[in-house]
């Protein structure tokens, strides 16, 4: 622990993720670091009751955040900015004190490289070697400290309007392939290029992209992937173009993300389904995920085999997993980890136990859909020692939440009398079939997930539910033929409003260890405003709904990002809402302040901040994207938003936005 941040190190503590994340650095580059940015959190006060339970042992471990003493006056985070007010406004709102500053925005070359032509018609093969489209979940990954390090960030989809001079007419195989390479995942080296926290001049250091990188890369919808794990050959991977049904092209809709205690990312593929079409009658699996005749919209189909299911049956089985990549070794084959089940992932959160194993939470985010848990056989770093990945051998989890406040994580293995009859790949290549038998929980659409490291507990975002208590109720089926969010169930302690338009955040917790197969649970937050009774919000503070991102900092200050549908941002149920926000929430009080307003029609999604807490990355999404859901007109692109490039600019872009406080102190602090 002698390799400390810049100054007042926002976190000493033993915290597990800290230490294995600088070790493993340390042993395989020698490199300066400042670990991992999750860190040991506060202790939770709306719990605290039931976390009684745990024994100082486990407390002690976990150790004490070492911030100033302003914030810990209270032994908790402080929210210690004004809020901002809501915003329709075509730009990025933060508070007082605070500058926002985009580092790079979609088709900005991630090295050297192609430049972006605000006219869209950057080539296929440019589009290859620049910042994919729509970006979303992200990791910083330090190399020197708070100063120098790797952006990892997923590019979850493309507005094919956008994408191209003439939008989505006169479809081509360049097209397909453009927009394929627009997907997947982003590797960018940033730096703050002047002194720190200013220069001489009183400056505030600006982060810059590092031009030309060695680490700099783009995974997309066609780079080769290896299929790990256990279903690894199984043959319902096999297609035309790979027998072996080891090696898939590409990884798709890259929602949220996580990150391991050795250092490599994991990207969560979510609605895959949608890129694929299938004319014929619907096996049980193409029904149970969603592979219909319609799809998404997308038209790479007309050109790509690989996209017609009817030919190609066995494609859309080698998507809807989490992708492994190290961005420290560019030349690395990303690799999806079977092990953790088939499902629309949304993260991939990682924890690890105090017995050294990993625990993984994962959302699959559709309506009525589960919330799992994987867990890794051995510690993982005794799993490395002997050549193993952690990730390929673990017994998964879904969650079933009890009514009186506890629940249990459900194993998915051969030997739950519920599957009997299923083997393991049965199980991991129809994690939903196999959740439903297990009689899981139905949530409202899981999102993202991230822990409380000191205090045991977990926090799930559910962003909303159009089918919660509607008539007649129906369940997913346990024999898995439910079609993909057709079920239609009763409200249920977790998940307790009918028509859930505003969603809601839910924690649950362990009394010794992640690895418990019981937990305690309670609700954090329903969403909505709190200043109209008819929402039944229960936040304190400023209002919001949908939430989709979330965020431990490192102080244990949690983050919450919102995804409003562009259908109905600032109308509707959110007239009044204004744009997608992010806010700050003390986990103790629960206050919660509006942080940062996005601009129009966009998502906020994707938050990070550096070890010292003096730099948030965050992520602006689909801004100008159409309140109809279809792509956007090519001939008006900037029709409902020009952010960021402006009256100049040809066309909105996604982009990932630095926000830095202008004294240069802690994100959020006073
Ligand atoms: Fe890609 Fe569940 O949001
Ligand atoms: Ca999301
Ligand atoms: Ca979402």
């Amino acid at each position: 622990m002698s390799l400390i941040d810049d100054e007042g190190v926002s976190n000493l503590s033993g915290n597990e993720h800290f230490q294995d994340v600088m070790e493993a650095r340390l042993s395989r580059r020698g490199f300066l670091t400042g670990g991992m940015a999750t860190a040991a959190a506060v202790s939770l006060g709306g719990i605290e009751a039931l976390l009684k339970a745990v024994p100082a042992s486990a407390q002690e471990t976990e150790g004490e955040s070492v911030d100033s003493a302003e914030e810990h006056a209270h032994g908790r985070p402080f929210l210690g900015f004004e809020s901002v007010p809501v915003s329709s406004a075509d730009t990025v709102i933060v508070p007082k004190g605070y500058t926002a500053e985009v580092l790079i925005a979609w088709g900005d070359p991630v090295s050297n490289g192609p430049a972006f032509k605000q006219d869209a018609s950057n080539t296929a093969d440019e589009q290859a070697r620049q910042w994919g489209m729509h970006n979303d979940g992200m990791v910083y990954f330090p190399i020197v400290q708070s100063q120098r390090g790797l952006i990892v960030q997923n590019n979850e989809y493309t507005d094919d309007g956008l994408l191209f001079p003439d939008g989505v007419s006169n479809w081509t195989q360049e097209k397909t392939n453009k927009s394929l390479n627009a997907h997947g995942v982003s590797i960018i080296e940033v730096t703050k290029r002047t002194g720190f926290p200013w220069d001489w001049r009183g400056r505030r250091g600006k982060w810059d992209v590092v031009r030309p990188s060695p680490f700099a890369r783009r995974i997309t919808g066609r780079t080769p992937i290896e299929m790990g794990g256990p279903a690894a050959g199984d043959p319902r991977f096999v297609t035309s173009e790979d027998p072996t049904g080891k090696r898939v092209l590409g990884t798709l809709n890259n929602c949220a993300m996580g990150y391991t205690p050795w250092g490599t990312y994991l990207a969560c593929e979510e609605n895959f389904n949608g890129y694929f079409r299938k004319s014929g009658p619907q096996t049980t699996l193409e029904k149970r995920y969603g592979i219909t005749a319609a799809g998404f919209g997308y038209l790479w189909h007309t050109t790509d085999k690989r996209f017609r299911a009817d030919e190609e049956p066995n494609e859309p089985n080698r998507f809807g997993w989490v992708v492994e990549i190290d961005p420290f070794h560019p030349s690395s084959t990303p690799v999806k980890r079977t092990a953790l089940g088939r499902f629309k992932h949304e993260g991939a959160w990682v924890q690890v136990a105090r017995n050294g194993r990993v625990v993984v939470y994962m959302g699959d985010d559709e309506r009525n859909e589960y919330i799992y848990r994987f867990v890794s056989n051995l510690p993982w770093r005794q799993a490395r020692l002997q050549g193993i990945s952690p990730l390929d051998e673990g017994i998964l989890y879904v969650a079933k939440f009890h009514a009186d406040g506890t629940g249990e994580w459900l194993p998915l293995t051969p030997d739950n009398p519920k599957l009997a009859g299923w083997s393991l790949n049965d199980i991991l290549i129809n994690t939903r079939g196999a959740a439903d038998a297990a009689g899981a929980t139905m949530m409202d659409r899981p999102e993202w997930i991230d822990t409380f490291p000191r205090s045991l507990t977990a926090i799930a975002t559910l962003t909303n539910n159009s089918r919660r208590g509607s008539n007649p109720p129906s369940v997913n089926n346990p024999d898995g033929s439910t079609a993909a969010g057709s079920a239609r169930p009763p409200v249920d302690a977790a998940n307790p409003r009918a028509i859930n338009n505003y969603g809601h955040i839910i924690r649950w917790h362990y009394r010794q260890d992640w690895t418990e197969p019981t937990f305690g649970w309670d609700i954090f937050a329903l969403c909505g405003d709190p200043a109209n009774p008819a929402h039944g919000s229960t936040i304190f503070g400023d209002k919001y709904g949908s939430p989709d991102g979330i965020y431990v900092d490192p102080s244990g200050l949690l983050w919450i990002q919102t995804d409003v549908s562009t259908s109905t941002i600032n109308a509707g149920a959110y007239a009044g809402f204004g744009n997608n926000v992010m806010v700050a929430a003390d986990p103790e009080t629960r206050e919660t302040r509006r942080f940062l307003v996005g601009p129009n029609q966009c998502e906020v999604t994707g938050v990070f901040m550096t070890p010292d807490r003096r730099t948030m990355f965050v992520g602006i999404q689909h801004p100008g994207e159409r309140p109809d859901d279809l792509p956007a007109d090519p001939a008006n692109p900037k029709q409902f938003s020009s952010w960021p490039d402006g009256p100049t600019g040809g066309r909105p872009r996604s982009s990932l936005i630095v926000v830095t406080k202008d004294d240069g102190g802690k994100i959020g602090s006073k």
